[in-house]
């Protein structure tokens, strides 16, 4: 199967986590993609409409996207562990972890996008910190329910890859001031060789 990726991207960050933990990193094959909202990539248009980075191309022609979906397929072919818990509260915990997660990268990835991407003469400020604040929102709620982050699932893959991108993007913002146990948790994560075979490059 075919990834088309970028190494900057979290969301791609995630799924090559995820086949790390599941077994199968060894059968994705990598195809860099460059994607950028200033410039529509036709030619990735043609195996994803949205053009967003991850898509995976699965041995028979099915194109997957987007992330979620990618490591849900992924955990499907897992040969040992299972990222996403049998249904049941563990289940809805871990997809709530992974929803914040996500959320996180979204208005971090826009914000990013505004303040370098986009022309300056058209940036506006204040959109872009309401942006932070999710992400600072965010950090404080998980700083605060500290428990959920339990175990290897989608949620807490999810959240490690977020803060690996605040480190890789915002590291100016240094969000482990004030979040003592996010910071803890994250070291811990960090070592493993899932989360060290895949750190982000500009
Ligand atoms: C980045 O360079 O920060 C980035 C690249 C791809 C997707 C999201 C973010």
């Amino acid at each position: 199967m075919k990834l088309y990726y970028s190494t900057a991207s979290p969301f791609v960050r995630k799924v090559l986590v995820c086949a790390h933990e599941c077994g199968v990193a060894g059968n994705i094959e990598l195809a860099p993609t460059k994607v950028l909202p200033s410039e529509p990539n036709r030619d990735y248009a043609r195996v994803a409409p949205l053009m967003k980075l991850p898509a995976l191309e699965r041995d028979d022609g099915l194109v997957l996207f987007d992330s979620i979906v990618i490591c849900e397929y992924v955990d499907s072919l897992s040969r040992g562990a299972h990222l996403f818990p049998a249904p049941g509260d563990a289940r809805w915990k871990a997809l709530r972890l992974h929803a914040l997660a996500d959320g996180i990268l979204d208005a971090a990835v826009l914000a990013r996008y505004e303040n370098n991407v986009r022309p300056e003469a058209l940036r506006w400020k204040t959109w872009t910190d309401g942006q932070l604040i999710k992400v600072d929102q965010s950090l404080d709620f998980l700083e605060k329910n500290r428990a959920d982050l339990e175990g290897i699932t989608i949620g807490t893959i999810g959240v490690g890859c977020a803060l690996g991108y605040l480190d890789f993007r915002y590291a100016d913002r240094k969000w482990r001031e004030g979040r003592p146990k996010l910071a803890a948790w994250f070291d811990e994560i960090a070592k493993r060789p899932s989360f060290l075979a895949t750190l982000p490059k500009a």
